[in-house]
């Protein structure tokens, strides 16, 4: 396998307990080779042997390096949008109002069964490659606007597909149990049974990495959300958990006791909660675009989080109803403008904890072993990353070894 040489960078390699912040190394150098990182470290370090094996040099004129972003919670396949639920919320509707009056979620389950396969893969892609532009080079894609058999699988061919197509690591997540679709109204206990043999067949299509479930007074309760989880276990597949965006449900203890990847959202997040995610390793995954968009006041509770020591993540929930976002990078601004998050804990955010957040070790962080997956920005610093506003710093993204 021929071996790259990556120069003339400073690495932001966001190693946990590095010295520096960031797990900064300036003027370092970097050794690709193939899809893995062979070697990092600073420039004058980097053994001469290793150096002699090395048949390309890339010459990275003064960039920042970090690792790969990773968008780690997102709704990113859906048909139609919702701009005039927008307009209507903006009048004073609340976004539980609209769902409870048959809008919100299910209004985009109508249009996402309306769409064909390629149409839907038409418009995800667009988003997706704004993602990507961005330095992105996983994300997580849920189900959960299809609803049946049929759709739910029509939109996860479409998240492995869009992987496919693009340079990018997708990893899918059936969510089932988002809301309760028209023909199951009224008898959402029927919804979740039938939802056990649909995640049965769709993990038997190789089409399900983890399960997710919104657990919440307008989704499923704790016992319902249980069940769903207790299916999940039986297949093996790692669960995580749409928990206290809008009520303390308590979903956050339910999610810990059974060792889930993360908790996502939080703004209602209880002292028990908080405990309960500290010791099952559970990550807490803040999602500053919808707090933002349905103009929520409750703050997640940082403090608590920190003095649990709770892993910390940053996502865009790239959704049409409460965040039609597809900058990952105005999530880092976000974070630290209305959560306080520091902006190291912003970058940290979305590429350490949310490689964790995904059960993915082998990824998030710059590290000889670990996949050869980093942004090359034209910033001077990282901070720089979460303060600028609608400003694209990025160069060029190196996915599995290679510039793309
Ligand atoms: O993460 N909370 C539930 N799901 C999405 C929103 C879905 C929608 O409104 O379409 C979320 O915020
Ligand atoms: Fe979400």
């Amino acid at each position: 396998m021929s071996l790259s040489l990556w120069t003339h960078c400073d690495a932001a390699t966001l190693q946990s307990g590095a010295a520096q912040p960031y797990g900064l190394v300036p003027d370092a150098a970097l050794v690709t080779e193939g899809e893995v990182i062979r070697w990092i470290g600073a420039r004058q370090e980097l053994p001469s042997d290793l150096k002699a094996q090395c048949h390309a040099e890339h010459d990275c004129e003064g960039a920042l390096i970090t690792p790969g972003l990773i968008d780690c919670h997102t709704h990113l396949v859906y048909g139609g949008d919702r701009a005039a639920e927008f307009e209507q919320r903006l009048q004073g509707v609340s976004y539980e109002a609209i769902a409870r009056q048959g809008g919100g979620i299910a209004s985009t389950v109508r249009a996402t069964r309306e769409a064909s396969a390629a149409e839907l893969e038409r418009s995800s892609a667009k988003r997706l490659s704004a993602l990507i532009a961005e330095g992105v080079t996983t994300i997580e894609i849920k189900s959960g606007y299809g609803l049946s058999l049929e759709h739910e699988r029509k939109c996860l061919q479409v998240a492995r597909s869009l992987g496919c197509k693009q340079a990018i690591d997708v990893r899918t997540t059936f969510l089932g149990a988002h809301a309760v679709p028209p023909e199951f109204a009224g008898q959402s206990d029927a919804y979740v049974d039938s939802l056990l043999p649909m995640l049965q067949s769709l993990h038997a299509e190789g089409l399900v990495d983890a399960v997710d479930a919104f657990c919440e007074r307008i989704g499923f309760s704790a016992a319902q959300t249980a069940r769903v989880f207790d299916a999940a276990r039986a297949l093996g597949l790692p669960v995580k958990l749409h928990a206290e965006q809008l009520s303390d449900s308590g979903g956050a203890q339910l999610a810990a006791s059974y060792g889930a990847l993360s908790c996502d959202h939080l703004e209602w997040l209880s002292l028990e909660g908080a405990a309960a995610m500290a010791q099952a390793g559970t990550v807490a995954v803040l999602l500053p675009g919808a707090f933002y968009f349905l103009r929520e006041t409750k703050l997640p509770p940082m403090d608590l989080l920190r003095q649990h020591q709770v892993p910390m993540a940053l996502s865009t929930d790239c959704n049409p109803g409460s965040s039609p976002c597809t900058s990952l990078l105005l999530m880092l601004n976000m974070a630290c403008t209305l959560f306080r998050f520091t902006p190291e804990e912003a970058l940290a955010g979305v590429t350490r904890h949310a490689a964790q957040a995904l059960g993915l070790a082998d990824r998030g962080v710059l590290a000889a072993g670990l996949r050869a997956d980093f942004a090359l920005w034209d910033v001077a610093h990282p901070a720089a990353l979460a303060y600028a506003i609608g400003a694209n710093p990025l160069r060029a993204s190196v996915f599995k070894g290679t510039l793309r």
